[in-house]
């Protein structure tokens, strides 16, 4: 629409150059100040949903479902000492089979005991093998134990009943 206005006035302009460069002085920041404001909008907008959304960042983690026992480890230990503050580490990038609705959303959101499509990773799979020798948590554990530290390795070191 504005396009049209401006095609229709531009024979008048073209004759009186010092209105032409008023009219599109006033045509450039009236747009861009709806720019502006639309931008402000969704900036507000989208940092609110984010900040209602974004659960803080937990000291320990509790993890049931498996009948061996839950898992608890220290999350803040893990994300700021041994992921040396990569979150990616575990909570991985958004995918386009499934996105994310928020930036570390629970593994089991997605994640469930028998994998529906689109979804191919099950709980399990998204943590370890089934026989735990790789996996997310294992191998970072594996190499721990290489370098002489004490990380957990059998399936009795992770799931322990008392863990719920
Ligand atoms: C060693 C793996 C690992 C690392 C590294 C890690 N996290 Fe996590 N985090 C987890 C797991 C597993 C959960 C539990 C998810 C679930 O309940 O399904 C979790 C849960 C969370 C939750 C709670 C989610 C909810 O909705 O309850 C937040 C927030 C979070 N992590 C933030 C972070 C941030 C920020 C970092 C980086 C500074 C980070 N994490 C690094 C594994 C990790
Ligand atoms: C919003 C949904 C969603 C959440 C939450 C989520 N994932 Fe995933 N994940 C996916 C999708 C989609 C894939 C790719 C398809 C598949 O493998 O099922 C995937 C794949 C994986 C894979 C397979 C390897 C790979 O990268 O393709 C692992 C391991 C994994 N996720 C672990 C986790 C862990 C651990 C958490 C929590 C810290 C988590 N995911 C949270 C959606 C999610
Ligand atoms: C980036 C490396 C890394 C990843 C990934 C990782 N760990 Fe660890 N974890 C370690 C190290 C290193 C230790 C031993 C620390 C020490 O005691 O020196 C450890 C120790 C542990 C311990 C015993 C101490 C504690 O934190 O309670 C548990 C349980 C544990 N990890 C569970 C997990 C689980 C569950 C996952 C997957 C969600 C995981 N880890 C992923 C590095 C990692
Ligand atoms: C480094 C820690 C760790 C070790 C070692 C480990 N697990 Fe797990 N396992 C987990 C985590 C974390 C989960 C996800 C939480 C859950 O489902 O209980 C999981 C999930 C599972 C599940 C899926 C349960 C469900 O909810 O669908 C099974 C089954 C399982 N583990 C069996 C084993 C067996 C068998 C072993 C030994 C061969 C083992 N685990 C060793 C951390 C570990």
């Amino acid at each position: 629409m504005r396009l049209g206005a401006f095609t229709r006035q531009e024979p008048v302009i073209a004759a009186l150059p010092t209105a032409r460069c008023r009219v599109i002085s006033v045509t450039i920041s009236s747009s861009v100040r709806v720019l502006l404001t639309c931008a402000c909008v969704s900036l507000f907008g989208a940092w609110g949903m984010v900040a209602a959304q974004a659960p803080k960042e937990p000291e320990t983690v509790v993890l049931t479902g498996s009948p061996l026992g839950g898992v608890k480890f220290a999350h803040k230990a893990h994300a700021r000492d041994y992921a040396a503050n990569k979150c990616e580490t575990c909570h991985h990038a958004s995918k386009p089979e499934k996105p994310l609705k928020a930036q570390q959303e629970k593994c089991t959101d997605c994640h469930t005991k028998v994998a529906a499509a689109p979804m191919k990773t099950k709980t399990q799979a998204a943590f370890h093998d089934p026989m735990a020798k790789k996996g997310l948590c294992v191998d970072c554990h594996q190499q721990a134990i290489a370098k002489g530290k004490k990380a957990p390795a059998k399936c009795a070191d992770c799931h322990k009943k008392e863990n719920v």
